[in-house]
């Protein structure tokens, strides 16, 4: 017999189905509540209400588990690459030989953006912050394609999927390049997807330009970390916008937008910020410690802390690893990791972090390799928008060909004002 859920409401009971997910995560499905009992549920935050049922990524929190279609991400990260990982979050399977030959091919020849486009990039401000101009230059790509717009034409909305995940790293590189006064360079698609983005961002047309390996795997370890994460701030807003039936490049564009804020996306840019802030002030961890745990204190401690993990976040487990071994090979001492070690260590002992399960997050650590690298801090949640991209298309394409589709648009609880006349202005 199939589980239910009993709500009693001025003495009436209403059953209602419980849904259970494949590791038996149980949820009442209340779709039909308002219609059965004139009641509507209260959640701010989402924090117990599931926006959908889901294919493709799986993470468990209590126990630190992240599964991309299955394959658990210390596995994906050790063994595969950003593109064979996109393949398998956007179209479900490990593709074999041929068809990761073909998408490889797909995604590289797509890399070119219109030559149009880079003069987009000499209205914008020099100081731009790169989100703004990627959101919008990856919104204008619907001018351009405008017929693969369809999102009910599967081959429109192929070569919609090819052209975001080629065009994005070129679109990224250009923001960078524009705001420090070097060319715009053509992709390289003789190169691997991380090793042209690496040349596209450091190489100059006047001296020879060779990408080193070890960065070049550094990068795809932590684009494929961060490629998907279920249903977060960016990818709700994906199945959101997408809800509408609004063409996938506005809503990719919608979600880097999402994305940007500090409490998302923007940590990595956040935490960085934070550790120069503390070394500046001379390094005393105590001090920021106490701050965060200080009710009256709006700091927080940045890359600590998460909705869904509350015992450790996979993926900084393997970038804490990553950082090492980049500053390792970049022979580069810096005092900031010294300082974020030491945060950790420090928190990790202390009660209030305990007590309230805050843990490093993925973005603890990825800004200090990004920094070793050499990307200016706000390119930081530009590579998170690159690594969270397939993730997005695989969310945006299920929620289209998902048999509960509608549009999203949740209610409300109304505060305000009664109903009053409008007064004219000299009464007012
Ligand atoms: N430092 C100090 N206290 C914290 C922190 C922190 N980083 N995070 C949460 N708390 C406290 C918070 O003050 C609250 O205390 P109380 O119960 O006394 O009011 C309690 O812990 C619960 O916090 P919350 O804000 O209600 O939790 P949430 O699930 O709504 O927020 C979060 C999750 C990630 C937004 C939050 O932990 C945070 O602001 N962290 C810092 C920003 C950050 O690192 N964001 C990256 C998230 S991972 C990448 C991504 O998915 O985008």
């Amino acid at each position: 017999m199939a589980d239910t859920a009993k709500i009693t409401y001025q003495g009436k009971t209403y059953e209602f189905p419980v849904v259970e997910g494949t590791f038996g995560e149980k949820a009442i499905d209340i779709g039909n509540l308002r219609k059965k009992t004139g009641l509507i549920t209260f959640d701010p935050g989402f924090m117990s209400t599931g926006s959908c049922k889901s294919s493709i990524t799986f993470l468990d929190g209590e126990n630190g588990i992240l599964l991309y279609r299955g394959i658990p991400i210390d596995q994906l990260a050790e063994k595969s690459t950003f593109i064979e990982t996109s393949y398998l979050l956007i179209y479900g399977i490990l593709p074999n030989s041929k068809q990761l030959a073909d998408f490889n091919h797909h995604i590289t020849h797509h890399s070119m953006v219109h030559e149009s486009i880079k003069r987009f990039y000499d209205g914008f401000p020099i100081n731009s912050h790169p989100m703004a101009v990627c959101s919008a230059v990856v919104g204008s790509l619907a001018t351009f394609y405008q017929n693969e717009l369809s999102v009910r034409d599967d081959q429109e909305v192929e070569i919609a999927i090819h052209r975001l995940l080629a065009k994005l790293p070129t679109i990224a590189a250009y923001s960078y390049k524009k705001s420090i006064g070097q060319p715009l360079p053509y992709p390289d698609n003789s190169l691997d997807y991380s090793t042209n983005f690496l040349k596209m961002m450091f190489a100059t047309p006047c001296e020879e330009y060779e990408v080193d390996p070890v960065i070049a795997k550094a990068l795809e370890v932590l684009l494929i970390l961060h490629a998907d994460h279920e249903q977060n701030c960016s990818t709700s807003s994906v199945r959101l916008v997408g809800s509408s039936m609004c063409n996938l490049f506005a809503s990719i564009s919608a979600a880097i937008y999402a994305l940007w804020g500090p409490l998302h996306g923007g940590a990595n840019q956040a935490v960085i910020e934070m550790l120069q802030k503390i070394y500046a002030d001379g390094g005393d961890v105590q001090k920021y410690i106490k701050k965060a745990k200080d009710p009256n204190d709006p700091f927080r401690l940045m890359g600590f802390g998460h909705r869904v993990y509350k015992n450790f976040d996979p993926r900084s487990k393997i970038i804490k690893t990553m950082a090492d071994k980049v500053l390792k090979n970049l022979s580069k001492s810096e005092p900031l990791l010294d300082i974020a070690l030491e945060l950790e260590e420090i928190a990790l002992k202390e009660e209030y972090f305990i007590e309230k399960k805050l843990y490093p997050n993925v973005d603890f650590y990825s800004g200090l390799i990004y920094k070793a690298i050499n990307f200016p801090v706000n390119m930081f949640p530009v590579m998170f928008a690159m690594g969270r991209l397939p993730g997005w298309i695989a969310q945006w394409k299920e929620l289209q060909k998902d048999a509960d589709f509608r549009i999203g648009r949740p209610r409300q609880i109304y505060t305000g004002i009664e109903t009053r006349d409008y007064i004219p202005i000299e009464s007012r």
